[in-house]
């Protein structure tokens, strides 16, 4: 095994783009290959507008493409040049058949490894960048040992840590990364790409299992310490404490930490319920039925909490929001992404659609036709048509509109969804103005918390405290 000269990555989503942006950035020896067989996608990876907002990705991709980093849907061909080869496709929870609703979908993971063991020529290290079950490289290194070219193969794993809207930062300076393997070799090649950037403290080296497995885990404690969190803003609700001073009173203890204990409407993102209702799965296959109760309970509270967030909605606004309009300022499931896979605000608005509000959204980077594709498919709910019923809700009760200010015009609330900085900065005095009074506003991410609406004549209401 040599230096690694040519990478390819199979999957050119939020995570094979980023990543591969940075390793081209940083080691402009090595030629970096982005594949994916989502022609709209690699074509807009080519484009102006890059596929994904990510804060100084643009700078990134623009500096080094078409020099050491190609967007293309040659598959074959990339792999076939490859030393290296990432594989960096999606990993949905399955809809169907066994493990349903939990399990992880290994579809996309094993064709990849089929199209690699079918095209590939001599040696290549293969890794795992997507997020697997653990022992999904048994599975991987089964299908590359059939392959007939007398290619041999590696397999290592190396999850991903990045998060979305700081993508770019988490990859310039990671706290770790993590390479599992087997052999030495091979490890080391992957070591040496990331140490041109990396200090070598922080490279973390494992068993294939252990990395696999870590992966899962990272996420599992994550998401448990926001669950957490917020059962205990259901609490402060009840009792006029408030979770933002107990976050940071529990959060100077060094053994706590202050990070990841900001109470919310519930976290959202690709990775968070995917990855625990795997776990979940593979603690039961396994045969481990109170480990997988104990991690349910994390996606349980979750649930709670984005319900809980629309039933005070109601119950504070006399118990009817019915051709009430509504607000909803961020769509998003953070700020700075325009990503919006399991974003709390679809289950939110969901729910005010079904209490037959009319909602009026305003994100400013999710477009019109990623919103109404979220809605319909939360109202699908996996079925294959959209009722007449549905459609017409969303049809009628939806409007997108393209300032937070005109979403708030005759609202009886504004619901914050996302915590995009911009809406702290909103001209609150000509909003209230404007709205239906009361004036209410509910904020999911304690974001206007400090500004004291209520001296402009609004009645606040944010999570985890009371005033
Ligand atoms: P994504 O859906 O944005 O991108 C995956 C891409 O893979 C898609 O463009 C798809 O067309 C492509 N693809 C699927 N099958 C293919 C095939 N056979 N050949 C070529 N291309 C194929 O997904 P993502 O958010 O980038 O996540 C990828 C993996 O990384 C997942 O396992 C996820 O759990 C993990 N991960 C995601 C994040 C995150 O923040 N999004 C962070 C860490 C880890
Ligand atoms: C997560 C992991 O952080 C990352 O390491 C992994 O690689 C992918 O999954 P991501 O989902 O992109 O990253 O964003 P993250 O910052 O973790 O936020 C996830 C959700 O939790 C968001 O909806 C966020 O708003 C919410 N959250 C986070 C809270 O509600 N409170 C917090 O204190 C932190």
């Amino acid at each position: 095994v040599g230096p690694v000269k040519k990478i390819c990555c199979i999957g050119a989503g939020y995570v094979g783009g980023p990543t591969m942006a940075m390793i081209a950035h940083k080691c402009h020896d090595i030629e970096v290959k982005v594949v994916d067989i989502n022609a709209q996608r690699i074509a807009q990876w080519n484009s102006d507008t890059l596929p994904i907002y990510e804060p100084g990705l643009d700078e990134i991709v623009k500096g080094r493409r078409d020099q050491n980093l190609i967007f293309t849907t040659e598959v074959d061909q990339a792999i076939r040049e490859a030393d290296m080869i990432f594989i960096s496709v999606n990993t949905p929870t399955k809809t169907f058949g066994v493990g349903a609703g939990r399990a992880a979908n290994l579809e996309f993971i094993e064709k990849c490894a089929r199209k690699i063991a079918e095209v590939s020529e001599g040696h290549k290290i293969v890794v795992e960048k997507s997020t697997l079950p653990v022992r999904t490289a048994e599975a991987v290194k089964a299908i590359l040992g059939e392959a007939t070219t007398g290619a041999t193969f590696d397999v290592l794993s190396n999850p991903e840590f990045l998060a979305e809207g700081t993508a770019v930062d988490d990859l310039l300076s990671p706290d770790r990364v993590l390479i599992g393997g087997e052999r030495e070799e091979a490890i080391q090649a992957l070591v040496d790409v990331y140490a041109q950037w990396v200090p070598r403290e922080r490279l973390l080296t494992t068993n294939l299992w252990s990395s696999e497995l870590s992966k899962l885990t990272a996420n599992a404690f994550l998401a448990q310490r926001v669950s957490s969190i917020n059962s205990i803003s259901a609490l402060c609700e009840a009792t006029e404490a408030d979770v933002d001073e107990v976050a940071a009173a529990i959060g100077t203890d060094s053994r706590i930490g202050p990070k990841f204990l900001k109470a919310s409407v519930g976290f959202g993102g690709s990775c968070f319920q995917k990855d625990i209702l795997n776990l979940v799965y593979l603690c039961e296959y396994f045969g481990l039925p109170e480990v997988a109760d104990y991690w349910q309970q994390v996606v349980a509270m979750n649930d709670y909490q984005k319900r809980r967030f629309v039933h005070r909605m109601v119950r504070t606004m006399f118990n009817t929001v019915s051709d009430k309009k509504i607000a909803i300022w961020g769509f998003a499931f953070k700020k700075d992404t325009n990503d919006t896979r399991e974003s709390a605000a679809i289950y939110v608005c969901r729910d005010l659609l079904l209490e037959k509000a009319r909602l009026s959204i305003y994100d400013p980077q999710v477009t019109k036709e990623q919103i109404v594709s979220d809605m319909e498919a939360v109202f699908q709910n996996g079925d294959q048509e959209l009722s007449a019923v549905s459609r017409q809700l969303i049809e009628n009760n939806i409007e997108v509109v393209s300032d937070a200010e005109s979403a708030a015009k005759d609202a009886h609330a504004i619901a914050v969804l996302t915590e995009w900085d911009e809406f702290e900065k909103a001209d609150f005095r000509a909003i209230a103005e404007q709205m239906k009074k009361p004036a209410f506003i509910f904020d999911g991410r304690n974001k206007l918390k400090n500004l004291s609406l209520e001296d402009l004549g609004f009645q606040y209401h944010g999570i985890g405290f009371s005033r």
